[in-house]
């Protein structure tokens, strides 16, 4: 067990969760949970149900089509209907749309009620879970409507990993990397040497806990997302154009990848980042099997995408570039003329032409 007291919460990483989400709501003292999960983890959230002494437990079919207003209601109504009150913890188990989602409704259902957070996907445990952002997605765009509120605790249930399809790992090794390029050159270097292993033998203990460590650590000092929290948007100026542009066909990690290919292309056409460390991530990349080709072909649709995002401040652009494995810089403007150039060099594979 690996337990983080950065935040204002704990942050527990366990192999089993269940008797310690329940040590953890006696020693509180609440009186009564209602669990709410995600389907596709029903074993693990009945057990925590049990450890908890027969709390209700709620199953919803979810995926990223259901974040909406409409199943925010059905969990609301799901609420009253086991008559939860203002005392009740709500429990939310699965990956980052059950805890945006469940999150959300904890926040809003009566003014307010505790929030525990249970994550099993790698996304959640590494990313969504930590920083208190709950959300759902408005046809106009994803995670339009949210706020933030802090869980009462998270606890990541690296257990439940086994039964994690393997393209959702992959959607969470990209963050993983980022982190690694952010903040923590140990975490990179620790990537390196596990990459050519096949995922099941990881110590995702280990591996989620540093990751983890480095959300925890930007987020801590700056809670409401003005100046430093930026830096955990390495490679995302990219990536959400790029699933905006391909009308979302790319998953977020995909994106995430090519998106950390093309900051980094930027920073060395900037001067900042050296060829040998941008080969590197490539290379941890490309190990990963994560891709560095964006699937589209015009350049311009994606700086359109990119001017259009929501994080652009008055149609500059803000990249957060990477100067050295281990540390980026953040609020950096770039001419369009050199994100088109990488833009178009990302069409393709990594070859001669990389650094011309
Ligand atoms: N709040 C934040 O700060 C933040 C940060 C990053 C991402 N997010 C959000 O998180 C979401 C993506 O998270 P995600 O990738 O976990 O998506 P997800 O919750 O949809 O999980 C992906 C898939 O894996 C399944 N799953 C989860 N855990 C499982 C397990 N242990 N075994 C078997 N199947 C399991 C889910 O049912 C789903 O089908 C997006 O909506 C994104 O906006 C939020
Ligand atoms: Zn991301």
């Amino acid at each position: 067990m690996t337990r983080l007291d950065d935040l204002g919460y704990p942050i527990t990483i366990a192999p089993e969760v269940a008797s310690l989400v329940a040590e953890f709501v006696a020693a509180k003292g609440y009186r009564r949970s209602v669990v709410l999960a995600d389907r596709n983890v029903a074993a693990p959230a009945r057990a925590i149900g049990r450890a908890l002494g027969r709390a209700t437990v709620i199953e919803f079919a979810l995926g990223e089509r259901r974040k909406t207003m409409r199943t925010l209601e059905r969990v609301l109504d799901a609420l009253a209907a086991a008559k939860a009150d203002r005392e009740t913890l709500v429990v939310g188990v699965g990956g980052g749309v059950a805890g945006d989602l469940f999150g959300f409704a904890a926040a809003t259902y009566m003014r307010g009620v505790p929030f525990l957070n249970v994550a099993t996907s790698l996304v959640a445990m590494v990313d969504a879970a930590i920083g208190g952002k709950t959300s759902v997605d408005l046809r106009a765009g994803k995670n339009l409507a949210g706020v933030f509120r802090d869980p009462v605790a998270v606890f990541c249930d690296i257990g439940a990993l086994r039964t994690l399809p393997q393209a959702q790992f992959r959607e969470g090794l990209a963050e993983v990397v980022k982190h690694g390029i952010i903040e923590g050159r140990d975490v990179f270097e620790g990537l390196e040497t596990l990459a050519p292993h096949p995922l099941r033998k990881w110590p995702w203990e280990t591996v989620v806990a540093d990751s983890l460590r480095v959300k925890a650590m930007i987020v801590g000092d700056d809670r409401l997302e003005r100046g430093a929290r930026e830096t955990l948007n390495l490679g995302h100026t990219f990536a959400h154009a790029i699933e905006l542009a391909g009308g979302y066909r790319t998953p977020h990690g995909d994106a995430v990848s090519i998106g950390l290919r093309a900051a980094g292309l930027l920073a060395l056409r900037t001067g900042r980042f050296s060829e040998a460390e941008h080969l590197r991530v490539l290379s941890l990349l490309t190990l990963l099997r994560l891709p560095l080709v964006m699937p589209i072909d015009d350049p311009q649709t994606v700086l359109d995408a990119m001017t259009s995002d929501k994080k652009a401040r008055n149609g500059t652009l803000r990249f957060v570039l990477p100067r050295t494995i281990g540390d980026v810089e953040y609020g950096v403007t770039a001419p369009a003329q050199s994100v088109r150039a990488v833009l178009r060099r990302v069409r393709s594979l990594p070859g001669a032409a990389e650094f011309r």
